[in-house]
């Protein structure tokens, strides 16, 4: 069956269903289309910190009312090394700007609970997800769906169907990639006790990083660096706490454990493709970047992109000014190449990259200006809560100009 909309999402992650939102609250009509059944999304474990503009896009989206009750808001971190534990308190460095410790996972929840609330397109477990005419004004995408052949006919793809999605691989010939792998992963735990540290704590360790941080006053979220190579099932829950023990280990300080409810290892890499847009095609989220969990970059960026998208669409069909929408990925470079860097910075100098004892003592060196200087603790704020929009005036960039504006066909 053919059916008409006028932006087809491909991928119910936050990306796809936040846009999904913004469009509808502007009157415009999409179809989301996602792979997976609604369990797995709504069971999948993700980070789960928001800058304070992705809180407050989730509050104009009208799906912000969970979030204000049970998201916890944090106004500082605790840097780990060399047996000393110091408070970098963010808010003061950084205007005054907090972040939210609010999961991913309940994030994309609360916008599929929205969607099917508004009862609007919203279609799980689809397959063959295939596209034609995205070089003309006509795109058009068939799948499968409970076993029957579909097609929509549409104006605007929107790519948020993640790293592993079938748009950027359509549009690749086009785009121009970076990327990074580092020989680093992180096995994250979900614990059934309550947070013993009320901030986060980045331990920067010889036996490698760890991470502390939480879901709820009763949920502990762990993280430990390990190998990409290293496979869960070798890892005991005795295993983890001991390491976690040993590298957030603090004289005068209990990690207080308890049941493991969910555990994995997630590998790390930094990718970018450029253009995040090819003819009627928009990628968005993970699709076009991906960045180090350890600046917790990832659904902020994706968050972002949508945003963005939302109002370069919005302006266009209300008016026909394509203005915003043609430099969509323009204008998302400075941001994109701030988190990249951002999230490279922070990985490279809390985590275990060898046994180079010079690396080692540059880590040491670093972390000990940052928590000294306040310039260095200001630098680290300021991307953590992330920077003000104006901070990216796009014509300022390089990247920006090396994109510049790109035409839809018409
Ligand atoms: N067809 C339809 N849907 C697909 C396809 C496909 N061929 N391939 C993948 N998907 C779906 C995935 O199942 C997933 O639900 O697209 C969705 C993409 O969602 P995310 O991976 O969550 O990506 P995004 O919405 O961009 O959010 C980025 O996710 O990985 C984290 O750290 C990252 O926090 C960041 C966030
Ligand atoms: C998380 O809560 O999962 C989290 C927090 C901070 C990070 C990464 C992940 O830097």
């Amino acid at each position: 069956m053919s059916v008409r909309t006028q932006v087809a999402i491909i991928g119910a992650g936050p990306a796809g269903l936040m846009l999904a939102r913004l469009l509808d609250e502007a009157g415009i009509e999409s179809i989301v289309l996602e792979a997976r059944e609604r369990d797995y999304v709504e069971q999948r474990i993700r980070a789960g910190l928001l800058e304070q503009s992705s809180v407050d896009l989730l509050e104009r989206a009208g799906v912000g009312e969970r979030m204000r009750r049970e998201g916890l808001v944090h106004h500082g971190i605790h840097l780990q090394f060399s047996g000393e534990r110091h408070y970098l308190p963010l808010s003061e460095l950084a205007d005054g700007r907090s972040i939210m410790i609010y999961g991913q996972t309940e994030v994309v929840k609360d916008l599929i609970q929205r969607r099917i609330d508004d009862g609007l397109p919203l279609l799980f477990d689809v397959s063959d997800v295939a596209f034609e005419g995205i070089e003309t004004a006509r795109p058009r995408v068939r799948f499968t769906h409970e076993g029957v052949a579909e097609e929509i006919e549409c104006d605007v793809v929107a790519g948020c169907d993640g790293f592993h999605g079938v748009c950027r691989p359509t549009i690749e010939g086009r785009l121009a990639f970076f990327s990074r792998e580092y020989p680093l992963a992180w096995l994250g735990i979900l614990a059934a006790v309550a947070p013993s540290s009320e901030e986060l704590v980045y331990a920067h360790h010889p036996s490698g990083f760890a991470l502390l941080t939480m879901r709820s006053p009763e949920l502990s979220r762990l993280y430990i660096q390990c190998a990409p190579s290293e496979r869960i099932e070798d890892w005991s829950d005795e295993a983890i706490w001991e390491q976690l023990q040993l590298r957030l280990g603090l004289e005068g300080w209990d990690l207080a454990e308890g049941e493991v409810l969910e555990k994995g290892i997630t590998g790390m890499r930094s990718f970018v493709c450029e253009p995040m847009q090819h003819g009627r095609m928009f990628l968005a989220g993970d699709a076009a970047h991906i960045v180090p969990p350890t600046g917790a970059k990832g659904l902020n960026l994706a968050l972002g992109d949508v945003a963005l998208l939302a109002r370069g669409l919005i302006e266009w069909y209300a008016s026909g000014d394509d203005a915003t929408l043609t430099s969509y990925s323009a204008a998302c470079s400075a941001r994109v190449w701030r988190a990249e860097h951002f999230s490279y910075w922070m990985t490279s100098m809390l985590h275990r990259l060898g046994d180079d004892p010079f690396e080692e003592q540059l880590q040491i060196s670093q972390l000990r200006y940052v928590v000294s200087s306040e310039a260095a603790a200001r630098t680290l704020a300021e991307n953590y809560v992330g920077l003000a929009a104006d901070r990216f005036a796009a014509s300022l960039d390089g990247a920006a100009r090396r994109i510049g504006p790109i035409g839809m066909p018409r």
